[in-house]
């Protein structure tokens, strides 16, 4: 049986630079000697696309470096279910997640690379009011829980990035560069982001996106007017305007083929009056000529009509494609006169979107304030939430309504509300991954004056995470009332927190004691689903994944994905039960019809020693099932 531990890959978050290596070797396997890179051979491969000038072109500041080194470094975290805190845990596909997002998307490194459709974030302004964290460097999980207060209690206020601070564009670089690169791994090939920015760092923006996504995959820089009112005071422009980033994976992708292109269908059904039910869907009638195309021409139809374009006219279509119509049944008559059938389906292909939004489709702040007053039933409860139409409006950019979307900077949790409006309107099954951090209310801001006093009455502790779970409890709830909902309005919410297992970390002062800690190396406050959970993570589960559940010998087990992991992390297995629960899981395995290899993991400290434990092992390897582990 073999034992997992803290120190293993399985027990531990993706690894970018083992990643970044295997790729490398994988293209210039010439290039490596003895599994270092060896730069001068691939300098050599390289030719002239190496660049050794000192005086670079892009943006630099001081922790750039780090920054980026700190993207590639494995978070030692986990995530810790907390069904009590969620809507139908069971059946939904949705996630909030509470916690440092950094930490959070290195997490989901394993499970969602790949995956995610659609990344809509609107990360803080930078306003010199605006909380920006401090990455800690050293060790980012045991800096989150004590800033947080779940170390030794204390936490609290975290304070903001003032423009005072000399450091004010540097804190904010160093805060995104990271979460902005290891973003990028997890969207698809087909993956488009946005993100929302105003003018204090739009140009910084722009430069670590074209840094890191490449300027090459940059769609467009889109202006939204943000703010209705005209605010005089201002002392030269009034500032309305806010903009979004989009940016695509890989944008070459996107031009293979004209449907993939980026676009926005506009919903015009309403003109589209006619359908004959023959499955094109709605159409309208177009006049078969236009001002100025093709040389006028006579054309006499199959029912005897006689065409020519009126006086001063003259056709849309050439004389062998308006034959091509006829054929296929694309021309009506309409009191008698000849018209074109024009389709909705096929008309919506080819909109581009705008880069200037207009207001009538994405709605000002003002707006979202309505929208979440209506939902939490009170005001200044959260600074300049964004109007769900605006993220329904940048999902048709995904044009897919089966996306996984991601927002790690959640906030009020408008993307949640907008999924979960836009399924229930067209029948999308969208799944939504938040990212939250449980920031302390500041007091002092004027538009949270009421955050402490809604938490307070709804009963939770008084920070934003709280708000975000409270906005999608009460949203799903308003909007499950409307008949024949199949929407999932669910979310599961986990929470950041140091990994169940105990990296071997020796108090020098009392070795005895640390290795006695170390014989059962799971943390003592950690129940069988923080275990379950953390595994699935570790070996690249989606969080949502099927999983069933049984009780065999008295214990219980998960069978994972249709059966090709199995786990029993019971506290404890003896004597008779190592038999029971051994045949009981091959029997259950055989009921399943597993196609591939079967894993299956027991909780190392559950067994009374060794020679259990190889029973088990053999038992199981009779049956064939070969990769027996032990947490
Ligand atoms: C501008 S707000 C997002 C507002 C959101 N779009 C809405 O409509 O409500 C940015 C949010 O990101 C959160 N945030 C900032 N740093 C974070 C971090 N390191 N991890 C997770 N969330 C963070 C802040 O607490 C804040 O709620």
């Amino acid at each position: 049986m073999k034992r997992i531990t803290a120190e293993d890959p399985e027990s531990r978050s993706s690894d970018s630079v083992a990643d970044n290596i295997a790729h490398l070797a994988r293209l210039f396997p010439e290039a490596f000697t003895e599994g270092k890179v060896n730069f001068t051979v691939l300098r050599e491969l390289l030719g002239d696309a190496t660049d050794e000038i000192e005086e670079k072109y892009g943006l630099n500041w001081h922790g750039k470096r780090r920054a980026r080194r700190l993207a590639l470094t494995p978070s030692t975290g986990t995530l810790r279910p907390c069904p009590e805190e969620s809507v139908e845990w069971d059946s939904t596909q949705n996630l909030m997640i509470e916690g440092d997002n950094l930490e959070v998307l290195k997490l989901l490194q394993k499970s969602y690379t790949n995956k995610v459709k659609f990344i809509y974030i609107d990360p803080p302004y930078n306003t010199g009011k605006d909380f920006v964290y401090r990455d800690n460097y050293r060790d980012g999980i045991r800096s989150y829980l004590k800033i947080t207060g779940q170390l030794d209690g204390a936490g609290g206020k975290l304070g903001s990035n003032t423009d005072a601070s000399g450091r004010f564009h540097t804190n904010w670089l160093n805060m995104m560069y990271p979460r902005l690169k290891v973003a990028r791994t997890l969207l698809r090939e087909d993956g488009i982001i946005a993100v929302s920015i105003d003018q204090e760092e739009l140009s910084n923006l722009q430069k670590i996106m074209d840094e890191l996504w490449g300027e090459e995959n940059r769609f467009a820089i889109l202006t939204r007017r943000a703010m209705h009112t005209v605010r005089n005071s201002s002392k030269d422009f009034n500032l309305h305007a806010d903009y979004l980033l989009v940016y695509g994976r890989n944008k070459a992708w996107f031009g293979e083929s004209p449907d993939r292109y980026i676009r926005q269908p506009q919903d015009k059904s309403a003109n589209y009056p006619h359908d004959e039910g023959d499955g094109r869907g709605p159409y309208k009638l177009d006049p078969l000529h236009a001002r100025n195309y093709y040389t006028p021409y006579r054309h006499e139809f199959e029912n005897g009509v006689i065409w020519e374009p009126p006086k001063g006219r003259y056709p849309a279509y050439a004389p062998d494609t308006l034959t091509r119509m006829e054929r296929e049944n694309r021309i009506a008559f309409e009191r008698g006169e000849p018209k074109a059938k024009r389709y909705l389906a096929e008309v919506q292909k080819g909109v581009p979107p705008d880069t200037v939004l207009s207001p009538g489709d994405v709605g000002f702040n003002a707006e979202g304030t309505r929208e979440l007053r209506e939902v939490l039933g009170a005001d200044k409860v959260f600074p300049q939430p964004k109007p769900t139409r605006l993220v329904r409006y940048l999902l048709q950019l995904a044009n897919d309504k089966d996306a996984v979307v991601l927002d790690f900077f959640a906030g009020s949790g408008t993307t949640g509300h907008a999924i979960m409006a836009q399924n229930l309107e067209d029948g999308g099954k969208r799944r939504y991954c938040l990212v939250q951090f449980p920031e302390p209310i500041d007091e002092n801001n004027n538009e949270l004056q009421t955050a402490t006093e809604f938490l307070e009455s709804a009963g939770k502790r008084h920070n934003l995470a709280e708000l975000t779970k409270e906005r999608l409890r009460r949203t799903s709830a308003s909007l499950g009332t409307e008949p024949a909902t199949e929407a999932d309005l669910g979310f599961r919410v986990f929470k950041l927190d140091s990994s169940n297992l105990r990296a071997w970390e020796p108090d020098r002062a009392n070795m005895a004691q640390s290795l006695l800690d170390h014989l059962d190396h799971i943390k003592p406050d950690r129940n069988e689903e923080d275990l379950f959970y953390e595994l699935l993570l570790k070996l690249g589960y989606d969080l949502c994944v099927p999983i069933e559940r049984r009780e065999i010998a008295g214990k219980r087990v998960n069978a994972v994905a249709g059966g090709a992991l199995l786990t029993c992390l019971a506290e404890s297995i003896e004597g008779p039960e190592i038999d029971e629960l051994a045949l009981g899981i091959v029997a259950w395995r055989d009921e399943m019809d597993e196609a591939g290899d079967v894993t299956v993991v027991f909780r190392d400290s559950a067994f009374e020693d060794d020679v259990a434990k190889t029973n088990m092992t053999e038992i199981l390897g009779q049956y064939g099932v070969k990769d027996v582990r032990s947490l």
